[in-house]
């Protein structure tokens, strides 16, 4: 059966861009060696006033506008982030009150890279379930306030924004038709076991500091690949669909290298994959949805259009859905 269909979409990014000359000024680095190892020619890092929660307001009014809705249509907020505004209460409550929504429930999903999947998939099971009739899904970091700007091995590879979108219930008086639009297959992962590649050293009720990104990314990249081919194979038998049926592959953009052997493992051509990471860097759970909407709205992904977002995060936990468009 098809799942909840995405009507709209949008995205926001902080004013500001720093490229990666302007990196090599502060650790030691050049523009050549992030291109090369990355891909990453810029990322956009948030100024004073710019929060997690206002780039998720902004994604979100952006994703109401593209569908055609108001903040009254709404009735379930689900926010993925790993640096919300406060410990508590959830950035999605800010979020509800700043775009005055009042149905509903609104909450944060901590998942790291992979946090748009795992909202994406929450939200689109209690969308199932009746319990609510349209969400929005957004996922939002502003991970320069986590890094350490001496470590080079980790700040150059890290942007700050937000995307949404909007998910709307199968209607049970009028069920999906085969083929029409909707999610088709969605599958998460998680593995505690590899906490020590990708953490942050601090937290509330550890050391009651924010902390810093420690990743040991070697590591994190052969795990991501093996991981990410696996979990796209899962989702491709469980919608009964072949890679070559695919339009559009819209993955977690943490490094052009991951997005092109992942790919590769696949037999999907290069063509077929939306790449940011150039001008946005790893912008976390944002990165999927901030992908999704500019490949939407530059008209490459179209209605009828089978999509697949794919991540990978910290944990680990990975997931990965199938969307007709
Ligand atoms: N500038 C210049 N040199 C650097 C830099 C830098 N910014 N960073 C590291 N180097 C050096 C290293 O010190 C090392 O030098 P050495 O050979 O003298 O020891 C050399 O470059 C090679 O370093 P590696 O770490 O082996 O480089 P690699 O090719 O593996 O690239 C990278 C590193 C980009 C981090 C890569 O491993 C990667 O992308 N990993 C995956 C990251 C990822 O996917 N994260 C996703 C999840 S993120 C999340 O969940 C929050």
């Amino acid at each position: 059966m098809t799942g909840s269909r995405i009507v709209g979409s949008g995205s926001a990014l902080p004013q500001r861009i720093v490229t990666n000359n302007e990196l090599a000024e502060r650790v030691d680095t050049s523009d050549e060696w992030i291109i090369e190892r990355t891909g990453i020619r810029q990322r956009h890092i948030a100024g004073a006033g710019e929060t997690t929660a206002t780039l998720a307001t902004a994604a979100a009014r952006a994703a109401l506008a593209d569908a055609g809705l108001k903040a009254g249509d709404i009735d379930l907020i689900v926010l993925a982030t790993a640096t919300p505004d406060n410990t508590f209460p959830a950035t999605a409550t800010k979020v509800q009150h700043a775009l005055g929504c009042k149905n509903g429930p609104a909450f944060d999903v901590g998942a790291v890279c992979s946090g748009f999947l795992y909202a994406l998939t929450t939200a689109d099971s209690l969308l199932a379930t009746g319990s609510a009739n349209r969400a929005l899904v957004i996922g939002a970091e502003t991970f320069s306030r986590i890094l350490d700007w001496e470590d080079r091995t980790t700040c150059v590879l890290f942007g700050d924004g937000a995307g949404a979108v909007v998910l709307e219930a199968p209607d049970a008086a009028n069920p999906a038709k085969a083929g029409g639009p909707g999610v088709l297959a969605s599958r998460l992962h998680a593995d505690g076991a590899q906490h020590d590649l990708l953490y942050v050293d601090g937290g509330p009720s550890s050391t009651q500091t924010v902390g810093h990104l420690r990743m040991k990314g070697p590591e994190v990249f052969r795990h991501a690949v093996v991981n990410l081919s696996s979990v796209l194979k899962e989702v491709i038998e469980d919608a009964d669909v072949s890679a070559s049926d695919i339009d559009w592959i819209v993955p977690h953009q943490a490094n052009k290298r991951i997005l092109d052997a992942t790919a590769r493992k696949l037999g999907i051509p290069d063509e077929k994959v939306v790449v940011t990471v150039d001008k946005h860097a790893n912008t976390s759970a944002a990165s999927v949805p901030l992908a999704f909407d500019v490949a939407r709205k530059d008209g490459r992904i179209k209605a009828g259009d089978l999509v697949m977002f794919e991540a990978m995060g910290g944990g680990f936990t990975w997931g990965a859905s199938l969307v007709r468009m």
